[in-house]
């Protein structure tokens, strides 16, 4: 843990870069360079472990932003990675070893699962997935080989949350490594490592870089760890082009003005749904019907932009209504400043089977929505006319096709 020196919103802005006086850019220089160039050998040697060797080892424009990071979840520090999932397999296979078991929730992000499940049996390192809020049965999961425990809250696509307190002590109980997937919650709403979780996850795909224009990842925790891990990042390979990693830290600096706006439309959104009579159930933490609802309350200080709902129909009425609309843009992904909506059993959870997601509640009925920062009035408008094709049953030639 690091003390803050700043509040998130300054966090979020200022973090990462250097707050001494200066003659030169505001703005952080993308080094745009595979290597960097030295006056002699001893130099050459002494770059090695630094951020001016070779940029699949690190790069100054990946340090600001890595810093950024740290700061804004409060970690020791953070590492960069080409994408969410491979932030997520690089640390897991830094951290295991043939012979190792996981611990993990059930819901988590359809990849992730695909990864534990069916990728690191290959290499002998085995995975028991437990029900997310049920913490008798993690405890019982738990063997004398399991080396971590992966959470993930609120949950895709069913946000429901996880007692980070909880899972942080069940953990350190049975010495495991803690991993959690923040991508929904943002360090905005949720900061892990205050609750005692070891690493912090982000696909900063989604809410970090903002405006669905990049892919990344990143991994913050103890220095100890991200150390491992980042030796395991140089020999993987998965690291993050300058560019890209210069653009999270622009998206960042509007991290928190966003996810203020993203909670208000989502409440907004979930309220006018919850009051649908086309509408079965909605999944959003901070609606007073959560069954967590006090623990989100208590943990989170905003209920984030994601939402899910089922419409009372069937798979096709649900595929019939994201095609009707307009505003909510029909295409995966999450945490961008348009709202976009999608079927999770076509995309984020398509490649998991449907045992697994029937368990979990992800039926062909459920839809999930990342709202925006649009106006809150004209997304309603949107959901209200794209469900109102519900209640007029469709043509038959049009149930024929679909
Ligand atoms: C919650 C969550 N975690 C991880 C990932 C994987 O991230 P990426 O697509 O950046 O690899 C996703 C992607 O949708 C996600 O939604």
């Amino acid at each position: 843990m690091r003390a803050h020196e700043y509040r998130r919103e300054t966090e979020a802005v200022r973090g990462g870069t250097a707050r001494s006086k200066k003659n030169g850019p505001l703005s952080t220089p993308i080094y745009q360079t595979s290597t960097f160039e030295v006056v002699d050998n001893n130099q050459q040697v002494r770059a090695t472990s630094t951020d001016t060797f070779y940029t699949r080892y690190g790069n100054p424009t990946s340090t600001v932003v890595e810093n950024a990071i740290a700061e804004l979840e409060g970690t020791e520090a953070s590492l960069l990675f080409a994408s969410g999932m491979a932030a997520v397999t690089t640390s897991i296979l830094a951290l295991v070893k043939r012979g190792d078991h996981v611990v993990a929730q059930r819901d988590i992000y359809g990849g992730v699962n695909k990864f534990l499940v069916q990728w690191l049996p290959k290499l002998g390192v085995e995975t028991t997935l437990v029900d997310t809020i049920e913490y008798e049965q993690h405890q019982k999961a738990i063997r004398d080989n399991t080396k971590l425990l992966y959470l993930e809250s609120p949950t895709n696509p069913t946000l429901r949350i996880v007692d980070l307190a909880r899972a942080a002590a069940i953990a350190r109980r049975h010495n495991l490594i803690s991993i959690i997937d923040n991508t929904f919650a943002t360090p905005m709403n949720v900061r892990p490592a205050e609750f005692g979780i070891d690493l912090v996850m982000h696909s900063a795909t989604k809410y970090l870089g903002g405006h669905s224009d990049l892919i990344a990842g990143v991994i913050a925790g103890r220095q100890e760890l991200i150390d491992e891990i980042h030796d395991t990042r140089t020999t993987l390979g998965a690291c993050m082009d300058p560019h890209a990693a210069w653009l999270l830290l622009r998206g960042i600096k509007t991290l928190a003005v966003r996810v203020e706006r993203q909670n208000e439309n989502a409440l907004r959104v979930a309220r006018f749904l919850d009051g649908h009579p086309k509408v079965r159930r909605v999944n959003y933490p901070f609606l007073e019907g959560h069954p967590q609802h006090r623990l989100a309350k208590e943990q989170m200080s905003g209920g984030g932009g994601l939402l899910s709902f089922e419409v009372d129909g069937t798979g096709h009425d649900a595929r019939r209504v994201v095609e009707s609309l307009r505003l909510f843009t029909l295409a995966p992904s999450l945490g961008g400043v348009d709202s976009l909506v999608t079927i999770p059993i076509l995309t984020s959870h398509g490649m998991i089977s449907s045992a697994e997601r029937q368990k979990i509640g992800v039926g062909e009925q459920l839809i999930r929505l990342s709202v925006g920062i649009e106006n809150a009035d004209d997304l309603i408008t949107d959901l209200e006319q794209g469900l109102s094709t519900l209640v007029t049953a469709p043509p038959q030639a049009e149930m024929a096709r679909s």
